[in-house]
């Protein structure tokens, strides 16, 4: 039995069958990072080759200059393991929330069909390569086919996550100015439907989106204004099933995806269409050992990065077959995640931490009579997954046979940086391992000094970087360079992460060191949390904390200064619906206290660090460098403290 502090290595036929097993590479690759990326770039499909691998002028940087690609021909036309190969080989397996309604099966063939016609249709419509395109749609094949069918004519993708409220979409439209945008008339969650289009018209007042297409998934009644809104099936209908990929230069915009901003405003990550597509591929490849015939459900929303790079680019690339899944995993029972992997024979399972304390939450019983027989690799992403989760992980779900990779990564580094190779191993509870080949990371002291073994201290990426890491904040070059390039300089990227390392080397991610709280692996600022609070007129102050929990890992709580009449249960409701209104429902806090004051410093700093000791336990520290000590007290008495 592995214990807390032990090291695994991959079983001798796990290694023997891995596509990496030779430790040797990570000298290699560090002798020369550029080279050994341009040796892994040869492998793709270029229309035309790059003339310089590297560029770097502080505190930007490219890669493969001058070469061009389009991600879709590696995909289909020119996928690695040949075209016959994959041809009908299932591409897209999806599974519907209502476990009465079959699931549906895409080959390569029939989803490169279904891409092109899309990418037709948008043609159609008047969108152009460099246009911006909205997506906002739930966890059906079209959400698929919508990023692909961007790709395909250089449209530049914005992935909003369904369950984003419509103000959270309105401001990442009106932020990229997309003309279009593809949603659905709703979808299944946990028996319920979402009226998703209702969502979507809301969103687009206010601003340049002409055009709504919608996909017609759940059936139900929505609002429909013939002269906006275009039902996906039937403009489809009318398409080839063939469209020129276009040329995409390396540098050119590939996506913008949004991710939480300190003041309520979303910060656009950009990435491009050479550097990550090569990332992606080869991550994707080494990191979860991806063969022919391999089975990958990675259970992230496609609205988030996991989703992009893991869901759905990188096991196209690869020519394996990707499950995706609209419902909850545990609903309508607590073993349904169990029955997906065994329904679908599923070799690749790719989920948060949070979602394995659930399991663990439901117990043992609940799985007991799974045996996970085609399983062989387990990935986990999004927040540090502490031992005893993991241990049961590797019992339960493994079976003691599966190797754990524990990815570190980021919105911001389009592709996994950091996890142990699992044909080379070792995989050590509750630590991510080493960075992947050719990257080149340290973690530093406030001075910027390397730490010792065993020592915190934030982590960054040295050049030459990754190739898929973002390339600027879309429209916004001046938070690009306050947030990644200040701390240590504009030749190191800080990752607003702390990290240390134990004697093998093996690195330790502890978790964030800026305002972002990862709640159930959402990414949450909780300056964005208090922008939304702050709107509510009688609320002269607030402040957010993030606070250990037992499943989500981590929570929102929200203190608000309030001097008006109402009752309190009244303000919290209100305040809770901000959030609602403003994020959507995975920002909710656990709490919401009402408070005289907030501690703050003499100069008018709130310390949140000392509402956030209310909660874990730590000592408080010396309050009398505070401008109002006593208003500690009263918030103890408020909290029950
Ligand atoms: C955290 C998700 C510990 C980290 C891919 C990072 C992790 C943030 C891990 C990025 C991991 C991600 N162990 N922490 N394996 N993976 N994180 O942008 O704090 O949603 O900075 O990207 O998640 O979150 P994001």
């Amino acid at each position: 039995m592995l214990k807390k502090g032990d090291l695994y290595y991959p079983t001798k036929e796990f290694q023997k069958r891995a596509i990496i097993s030779d430790p040797k590479i990570y000298q290699k690759a560090l002798k020369d990072p550029i080279k050994f990326w341009e040796k892994l770039a040869k492998e793709l499909f270029w229309f035309e080759k790059w003339k310089k691998a590297f560029e770097h002028q502080p505190p930007y940087f490219k890669w493969f200059l001058g070469g061009k690609i389009n991600i879709t021909t590696n995909i289909f036309e020119e996928n690695k393991l040949g075209w016959k190969k994959i041809k009908n080989k299932p591409a897209i397996i999806w599974e519907p929330e209502p476990t009465g309604e079959s699931s549906k099966i895409l080959t390569y063939e029939e989803l490169f069909k279904q891409v092109c016609k899309f990418a037709n249709t948008l043609k159609s419509l008047g969108v152009k390569k460099g246009d911006t395109v909205g997506i906002y749609l739930p966890m059906i094949p079209e959400a698929i086919i919508s990023m692909l069918a961007c790709a395909r004519i250089g449209a530049v993708h914005t992935v909003v996550f369904s369950a984003f409220s419509s103000q959270a979409l309105k401001i990442r439209l009106q932020i990229t100015e997309a003309k279009i945008l593809i949603t659905a008339d709703g979808y299944y969650r946990r028996g319920k439907i979402i009226n998703l289009k209702e969502s979507a018209d809301e969103a687009i007042k206010d601003t340049k989106v002409e055009k709504v297409i919608v996909v017609k998934r759940a059936g139900n009644q929505i609002p429909f204004d013939e002269s906006r809104d275009f039902w996906y099936h039937q403009l489809i209908e009318k398409e080839s099933d063939f469209c020129e990929a276009e040329k995409m230069d390396s540098e050119d915009l590939f996506f913008v995806l949004f991710t939480s901003g300190t003041t309520g405003v979303p910060k656009g990550c950009m990435h491009v269409c050479g550097g990550y597509t090569v990332q992606v591929y080869w991550t994707g490849k080494w990191i979860f050992d991806m063969h022919e015939n391999d089975i990958l459900w990675c259970t992230s929303d496609l609205g988030w990065i996991t989703g992009h790079s893991y869901t759905c680019y990188s096991p196209l690339l690869n020519g394996i077959t990707t499950l995706i899944f609209e419902g909850a995993p545990d609903w309508p029972t607590p073993d349904r995640w169990a029955q997906i992997i065994e329904k679908h024979k599923v070799t690749i399972f790719y989920t948060a931490p949070t979602a394995i304390r659930m399991f663990v939450k439901y117990g043992e019983e609940v799985i007991k009579n799974y045996k996970f027989e085609t399983l062989r690799l387990l990935g986990s992403v999004g927040e540090p997954i502490d031992e005893s989760t993991w241990l049961w992980y590797f019992k339960n779900v493994g079976k003691e046979r599966c190797p754990i990779v524990d990815t570190w990564w980021q919105t911001e580094t389009g592709g996994i940086l950091i996890t142990s190779l699992p044909g080379i191993g070792p995989f050590k509870p509750a630590h991510a391992g080493l960075p992947f080949p050719g990257i080149k990371i340290d973690i530093l002291d406030e001075k910027g000094n390397s730490c010792k073994v065993g020592e915190k201290g934030n982590l960054v990426i040295l050049p030459p970087f990754s190739p898929g890491m973002l390339r600027g904040t879309y429209k916004n070059p001046e938070k690009y360079k306050e947030t990644y390039w200040s701390q240590y300089g504009d030749k190191i990227y800080f990752t607003s992460d702390g990290a240390f390392k134990d004697e093998n080397g093996l690195i330790r991610i502890v978790g964030r060191v800026d305002d972002v709280i990862k709640v159930a692996g959402h990414r949450i600022c909780t300056g964005e949390l208090e922008a939304a609070v702050n709107l509510h007129e009688e609320i002269t102050e607030s402040a957010v904390v993030g606070v250990p929990d037992e499943i989500k890992g981590e929570v929102p709580m929200v203190f608000v200064v309030y001097k008006g009449k109402k009752r309190g249960e009244e303000v919290k409701n209100e305040v809770i619906n901000l959030i609602r209104k403003q994020i959507g429902p995975i920002a909710l806090p656990k709490e919401v206290y009402l408070v005289e004051d907030l501690p703050k410093t003499r100069s008018g700093k709130i310390m949140r660090r000392i509402l956030k000791r209310l909660f874990t336990g730590e000592e408080l520290g010396d309050l009398s460098t505070l401008a109002n000590p006593e208003s500690v007290e009263n918030i103890k008495k408020v909290i029950g403290k």
